[in-house]
C-alpha cells in the first residue's frame, strides 16, 4: 500500500474527466472509477473510462452507474466534448466489459469494507446520491465526497446561474449537500483559475508516449471549444482540480459555508447557493468551499502526471 489518498473517482468522461483519470493515476490511488450519465451517455462514458484504462495500462476496476439523473431527462455537453465525449479521438475500444452495471451497489459496498475513502465526483452528482439514498450511514463511512461542480458567486457556465454538474441533477446535488458527510465544492469560482492553452497542448505534444499524444489530441479539441464558444485563447481544466484537492490540499483555500442547490428558481435552477453572511446566518456550515488555488503548480502537476502516468 501506498500513502496516496485512496479514492474513488465518480466520472462522465469527458475531456476533463481524461486529464482528472490521469492526474489521479499519478497523484492518487485509485481504487475504482464509477461512471454516470453527463458529458454523453452512460454507455460513452464507460466506454471511454475503459478506453482510457487501456490508454494509461492501468487496473482500476470499471462500474457503470446511473444513466439518467434522479428526476429529470439527461442534459448532455456533446459540444464541449465531441458526440463520443472525447473528442472523436482516434482511441480503441476496449473489448473488457466493465466489472460491474452498479456502481450504486459497489460505492455502497466498497465504503462499507473500507472507511476513510474519498469520493470523487466529477460528473452529475446521481450515483453518489442513489449510494447515501440507498445507505445514508456511507456519509459517515467517507473522509470526504469531494466534487467538482457549482460556483461560489453564483457564476454558471451552462446557465448564467448554474454549472453543468449541478444543472444536469440538481435533486442529486442538494442529496449530496444535506447528506452530513464530509463534502468539499471545487467549483467554477476555483477551476476557472487553472487555465490551459496552446503551451499545455504543446508541452502534451512534446511527451513522446500513447497518454502524451492523446492528451494533445483532446486540447487541441477543446482549443476549437474554447476559441469558437468562449472566444478565449485558453480553457479551464475543471476535473482535474477535484483531484488535485485531495492529492495536494497546500494548494487550496478552502472555507466552511452553507451551500444549498436551488431546485426550483425559473433562472436558477441548478444554482448553488453559498452563505457568505458568516457570523448571523441561520445555517450552519456543511462544505468546505475552495475559493484560491496555486494555479501554476496545479497546471505544473497535471502536466507532469502526462509524463509520468
Ligand atoms: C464540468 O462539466 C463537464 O462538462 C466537465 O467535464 C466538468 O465536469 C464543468 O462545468
Ligand atoms: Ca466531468
Amino acid at each position: 500500500m501506498t500513502d496516496k489518498p485512496r479514492i474513488i473517482l465518480d466520472c462522465d468522461p469527458g475531456i476533463d474527466d481524461a486529464f482528472a483519470i490521469v492526474t489521479a493515476s499519478r497523484w492518487a490511488e485509485i481504487i475504482a472509477v464509477t461512471t454516470v450519465s453527463g458529458n454523453v451517455s452512460l454507455d460513452k462514458t464507460t466506454a471511454n473510462a475503459l478506453r482510457l484504462r487501456s490508454l494509461i495500462g492501468s487496473d482500476f476496476p470499471v462500474h457503470a452507474g446511473a444513466h439518467k439523473p434522479l428526476e429529470v431527462a439527461p442534459l448532455s455537453a456533446g459540444h464541449v466534448h465531441g458526440d463520443c465525449g472525447l473528442g472523436g479521438i482516434d482511441l480503441p475500444y476496449s473489448s473488457e466489459s466493465p466489472d460491474s452495471n452498479n456502481a450504486i451497489e459497489f460505492l455502497v459496498e466498497e465504503t462499507r469494507k473500507e472507511e476513510g475513502l474519498h469520493l470523487v465526483p466529477i460528473g452529475p452528482l446521481t450515483n453518489i446520491a442513489l449510494a447515501l439514498q440507498a445507505d445514508p450511514d456511507m456519509a459517515k463511512r467517507v473522509s470526504s465526497i469531494t466534487f467538482m461542480g457549482g460556483s461560489a458567486g453564483g457564476l454558471g457556465n451552462v446557465t448564467a446561474a448554474a454549472e453543468f454538474n449541478i444543472y444536469a441533477d440538481p435533486e442529486a446535488a442538494q442529496v449530496v449537500l444535506q447528506s452530513g458527510s464530509p463534502v468539499s465544492m471545487v467549483g467554477l469560482n476555483l477551476t476557472h483559475q487553472v487555465q490551459v492553452g496552446t503551451k499545455e497542448t504543446e508541452i502534451c505534444h512534446s511527451i513522446d508516449t500513447p497518454v502524451g499524444s492523446a492528451m494533445a489530441y483532446l486540447l487541441d479539441f477543446y482549443a476549437d471549444f474554447y476559441r469558437s464558444h468562449l472566444g478565449t485563447d485558453t480553457g479551464s481544466m475543471h476535473d482535474p482540480c477535484a483531484v488535485l484537492a485531495i492529492t495536494h490540499p497546500e494548494l487550496f483555500a478552502f472555507e466552511e459555508k452553507y451551500v444549498a442547490v436551488e431546485v426550483n428558481g425559473q433562472h436558477t435552477r441548478g444554482m448553488t447557493l453559498v452563505d457568505e453572511r458568516g457570523v448571523g446566518s441561520e445555517f450552519e456550515p456543511n462544505c468546505r468551499v475552495a475559493y484560491n488555488v496555486n494555479a501554476q503548480e496545479a497546471v505544473a502537476l497535471i502536466m507532469q502526471a502526462v509524463a509520468e502516468v
